[in-house]
């Protein structure tokens, strides 16, 4: 049986704010929002990845923390982690997303609610909220 496929998400953090990424393709998430990621390369720790996946999705050098809790596998063949990070060099910007936006637990919160989020990163979405609220 192959490994399933592992992909790093950033949750990244700043004061009571997390960085969201809007997604530009493919259609069925297009607009939808998503922590930034991607996967895992091969000889890589999944640290070295999201470090690796920040850099070219945001332009930005980030500090990797503690995983969330939840680890979300929609399928046999996906599993996705989510871990908090910290900028520690430059300021975000959207290399390959159509957007980038600051949100706080209200404004994530509402976007859950209105379904704009991409469904797999719902399963992180209490956690976060949560923690936003009390930062
Ligand atoms: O950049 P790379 O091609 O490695 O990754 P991606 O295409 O952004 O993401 C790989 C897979 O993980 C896709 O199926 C994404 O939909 C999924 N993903 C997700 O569900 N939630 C995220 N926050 C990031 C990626």
């Amino acid at each position: 049986m192959t490994e399933p496929v592992l992909v790093v998400a950033g949750a990244v953090l700043d004061g009571h704010r997390m960085l969201l990424a809007q997604r530009d393709y493919p259609e069925a998430v297009a607009g939808l929002w998503e922590l930034p990621g991607g996967k895992v390369e091969s000889g890589e720790s999944p640290d070295q990845a999201l470090v690796r996946e920040l850099c070219e999705e945001l332009d930005v050098e980030v500090s990797v923390g503690a995983a969330l809790r939840d680890v979300v596998s929609p399928t046999d063949s996906l599993t996705l982690v989510a871990m908090r990070a910290e900028i520690v060099s430059g300021t975000p910007r959207a290399v390959e997303h159509r957007a980038l936006r600051w949100v706080d637990g209200t404004e994530l919160a509402h976007l859950v609610r209105d379904g704009a989020l991409v469904p797999n990163d719902l399963g992180w979405a209490h956690e976060m909220i949560a923690e936003l609220q009390v930062r």
